[in-house]
């Protein structure tokens, strides 16, 4: 048996746990230190009499204690003495970011509890002001429209690559990125990228980063889906070795952290460090969750130590659910064979996209049935596709038990247990409509007075919210844009076809919020 496996079997299968901590104690080697779960085992044995009111759980409801565990209750303390305070890092806490720093590559690591969301406004509301420009994909996540709006400034919007077959949007073409940067985007202040994608596709930002810089831009990532990148190198390559100035990444969403728990890192000069700490005091709370900070110093101690063997034992067994995914009819999962495409440098293999297209079915109705009938959770699902993210906590058992479901799901269809609502929804997707003008910032256009108005007379208006259809999953809309005649007939269009939409709040878009005309 190999190192990967019997830490897997130990660790992850059989959740068999051992006294990690007089392993740490003895350790010499400093990544494979935990200083803040080091602090939180010598506060265990402190009488209390300071917030949390559960007082280390002897106050809590016994419901809580056994469902939350008497574990959680006792190491949920706060910043006292001994226990370092986020806001001004100087003990276990500087310590845990620092090696963070050295695991990452990084030069500063900040320990975020409010998200890779909180990560990304940090970084932005660090580098940006009121009026600035920043160059950004159109199909952000709705964390950078929240950091552009926080920030007043400006976005250039570049177009994502687009697969029609799978639906989804790929990255940003390098060729699209300097186009821009040499003119609507010349005197933008920064340039701000989501790499990988949602589905694990990535570019290589290298030559993106020295052009960037060459011109005096600062180079933002939001890396939510690539915390893992830069301990296997069968993965993209991470953004700070790419040569970004700053990344955030989701620590829970691919790695073992807790949800919410996300770093955020920095590198080089470009980002002013006093600057970057005012921008994380003011949008972190002054009471963080030290299960959080814990979580992401141990995370952080699981990469460096054993992300390699861990990550050998995830990808091999996405490459098993890939293969047996292949080779049921009516199922693809795209491979390596999409690297090389416009948009698409690298694979992320732990992420599975399952396309359920030829089938006729929904990737909604596949997640569903996988759901409902097998008892099986993907990470999500949209027109054509659902995606599985696999994980080292994942066993061979559960990618069995998938491929099964898979199966299932397959001949439900061809038994007429699963109506084929994809050939019902499918008509032709009309083409994306231009890019509109950009009238007010999304700042001004969300601050402005606003009304509700029909979407037939809403040509010529300025929309003050955001509209994003599924599938392309690009906004058609964002806050202070023009809508155009172009856009009413789209949008008249998509509401007839029964496509996800996301944004507006009248999600029938009979209406749409436009800013008061005074
Ligand atoms: C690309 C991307 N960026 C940012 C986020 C925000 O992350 P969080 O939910 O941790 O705030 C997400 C969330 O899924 C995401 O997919």
């Amino acid at each position: 048996m190999n190192v990967t496996s019997e830490y897997v079997e130990k660790n992850v299968n059989t959740h068999e746990t051992k006294d990690i901590l007089s392993v740490v104690k003895q350790a010499s080697l400093a990544q494979e230190r935990t200083p803040v779960i080091e602090a939180l085992a010598a506060y265990s044995k402190v009488t209390r009499f300071h917030m949390p009111g559960h007082r280390g759980g002897r106050g809590a409801d016994p419901i809580a204690l056994s469902v939350l565990g008497e574990q959680s209750y006792l190491n949920d303390v706060t910043g006292v003495p001994g226990m370092d305070d986020l806001h001004e890092p100087h003990g276990c806490i500087k310590e845990a970011q620092d090696l963070a720093a050295q695991a990452f590559g990084a030069d500063s690591t900040y320990f975020v509890v409010n998200g890779t969301s909180g990560a990304i406004q940090t970084m932005v509301l660090a580098t940006l002001d009121d009026g600035d420009t920043v160059v950004i994909p159109r199909n952000i996540h709705k964390s950078i429209l929240a950091a552009i709006i926080l920030s007043g400034a400006r976005p250039v919007f570049v177009l994502p690559c687009y697969d029609e077959y799978l639906g989804f949007a790929l990255g940003v073409e390098e060729k699209s990125l300097l186009e821009c940067l040499k003119g609507e985007g010349k005197d933008a202040k920064a340039v701000l990228l989501v790499n990988p994608t949602y589905y694990g596709t990535a570019v290589d930002l290298s030559s993106l980063a020295s052009f960037a810089h060459s011109c005096g831009k600062v180079l933002l990532v939001d890396e939510a889906h690539g915390p893992h990148f830069r301990f296997h190198p069968a993965l993209p390559k991470p953004a700070l070795d790419s040569g970004a100035d700053a990344a955030a990444q989701g620590a829970h969403k691919i790695i073992g952290a807790f949800t919410q728990a996300s770093f955020l890192h920095v590198k080089g000069t470009r980002i002013d460090r006093a600057r970057l700490k005012a921008a994380f005091q003011y949008l972190t709370t002054t009471s963080p969750s030290y299960l959080l900070m814990a979580s992401l110093d141990a995370a952080r101690r699981q990469m460096a130590l054993y992300g390699k063997d861990l990550l050998d034992y995830a990808i091999n067994l996405a490459g098993v659910l890939r293969e047996g995914v292949n080779r049921i009819p009516g199922l693809y999962a795209f491979g390596d064979e999409v690297t090389g495409k416009p948009g698409v440098d690298f694979l992320d293999p732990t992420k599975v996209t399952i396309t359920v297209r030829e089938l006729g079915i929904t990737g909604y109705q596949a997640e569903k049935f996988l759901r409902s009938k097998k008892g099986i959770q993907v990470e999500m699902s949209d027109l054509y596709n659902v995606l599985v993210i696999v994980s080292f906590g994942n066993s061979p058992q559960d990618i069995t038990l998938l491929l099964d479901g898979l199966k299932s799901l397959v001949d439900a269809v061809h038994h007429g247990e699963l109506p084929k609502d994809l050939l019902a929804a499918q008509k032709s997707i009309p083409a994306l409509p231009p890019i509109p003008e950009m009238a007010l910032s999304p700042r001004r256009a969300v601050e402005s007075p606003w009304e509700r108005i029909r979407l037939e007379e809403a040509g010529g208006r300025i929309s003050s919210e955001v509209v994003t259809v599924y599938p392309p999953g690009i906004p058609i809309l964002y806050p202070g844009e023009v809508i155009t005649r172009e856009t009413v007939a789209y949008l008249n269009i998509i509401k007839k076809l029964a496509f996800g939409i996301s944004g507006p709040e009248d999600r029938t878009l009979t209406t749409l919020r436009v800013v008061k005309e005074m």
